[in-house]
């Protein structure tokens, strides 16, 4: 039974992807290697818990020890671990160098030693910093602008010379913002989502006109799934959509498909260097024969209704004392 090992699988993307590949890939062995940080939640897998074929193990993959044999025994590895939240970053930012940075070199040692069949490394198009005309390609100039897009763009860069170096198997990908079912609340889209049910304030950052290029979390696991058949290591992809969306507009939406007055929406004290504007040019991916099959409004109002009839997800999130103690020192005193 070939395997692949999914690092950061508790996480919303890795979820997603965990639980397409089985529908997709019956035949394989699912080993979840999480640390299962503030982000990572057992829920997110609730579904494949104790199914032949699916291991969890929890891990940190800055553990050399622990994720030597699990990397050994992979034909795949997909990484998504990380720490993802720009806010969070801007808060402190020491686990995202050592998760973001030091885990990618860990993991590159592991695979340099045993020589897995393929890598793919999850980046984001965060690196390339904001862009305010056009579509940043893969050879764009990397302009990262917080902690968190630096640091993946530290980890990416690390890969890629890995592969250059060692020849290690590894394919980067660089996809927009994604959205779907089991995003943390921290995120924009699921924060509004679960604000608004509560009827609490929607904090819109700035003037709300930052564009975001969005990707229903499906499309990505199409795109990650084609790219372990099509892709080449060492090799960059950009994956992306097209579909961009000031994020006023997203929000207004949101409150159209719950029913909620714009009334709850509060425009507050904007992210420190927050980028204007994300767009990558995705030809590369598009010209190997991929594309996204999802439509931004009808799976935005479909990622909704998941959370509006899936709050024993959220719920537990919110209540958390740690989500509390973020929500106060990122939100208070925006919304006082
Ligand atoms: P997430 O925060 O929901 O999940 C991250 C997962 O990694 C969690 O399960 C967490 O427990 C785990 N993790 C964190 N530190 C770890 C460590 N040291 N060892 C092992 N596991 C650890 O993130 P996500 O939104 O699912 O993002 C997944 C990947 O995709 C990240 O690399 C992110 O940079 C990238 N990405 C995300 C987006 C997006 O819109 N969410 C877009 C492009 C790229
Ligand atoms: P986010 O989901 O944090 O993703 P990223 O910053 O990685 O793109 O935010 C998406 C956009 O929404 C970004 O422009 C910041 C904005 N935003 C708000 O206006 N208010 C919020 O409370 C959050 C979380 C995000």
């Amino acid at each position: 039974m070939p395997t692949i090992l999914v690092t950061g699988g508790a996480g919303f993307i890795g979820s997603n992807f965990v639980r397409y590949w089985r529908r997709e890939h019956p035949a394989w062995e699912i080993v979840v290697y999480d640390k299962l940080t503030y982000a990572g939640n057992r829920n997110n897998l609730h579904d494949l818990e104790g199914q032949p074929g699916f291991v969890f193990v929890q891990g940190d993959i800055c553990d050399r020890e622990q994720l030597e044999p699990w990397v050994a025994k992979a034909d795949i590895v997909v990484n998504f671990a990380a720490e993802t939240h720009v806010d969070r970053s801007l808060l402190a930012s020491g686990d995202f160098v050592r998760t973001d940075v030091l885990g990618v070199h860990t993991l590159m040692e592991c695979a340099r030693k045993h020589g897995t069949g393929l890598i793919v490394h999850i980046s984001t198009d965060e690196v390339y910093g904001p862009i305010l005309s056009g579509s940043a390609d893969e050879k764009a100039v990397l302009n990262p602008s917080s902690p968190y897009a630096a640091s993946k763009a530290g980890g990416d860069l690390l890969a890629l010379a890995y592969a250059k170096s060692f020849r290690v198997p590894v394919i980067i990908t660089r996809c927009c913002n994604n959205f779907g079912p089991y995003q943390h609340p921290e995120k924009l889209i699921p924060l509004m989502v679960t604000n608004a049910l509560m009827d609490l304030p929607l904090p819109v950052y700035g003037d709300g006109r930052q564009v975001r290029e969005w990707i229903f979390v499906e499309d990505h696991c199409r795109a990650l799934d084609f790219l372990i058949e099509h892709g080449t290591p060492g090799e960059i992809y950009n994956i992306g959509t097209g579909c961009e969306k000031q994020n006023i507009e997203v929000v207004r939406l949101i409150l159209q498909f719950l029913g909620k007055p714009e009334s709850l929406i509060r425009f507050v004290a904007d992210r420190p260097a927050h980028d204007r504007r994300y767009s990558v040019n995705w030809e590369k991916l598009r010209k190997l024969g991929w594309e996204p099959i999802h439509e931004f409004e009808s799976a935005l109002a479909q990622t909704v209704a998941w959370y509006r009839d899936n709050e024993w997800w959220w719920r537990q999130i919110r209540d958390s004392e740690e989500f509390k103690r973020y929500y106060e020192a990122n939100y208070a005193w925006r919304l006082k």
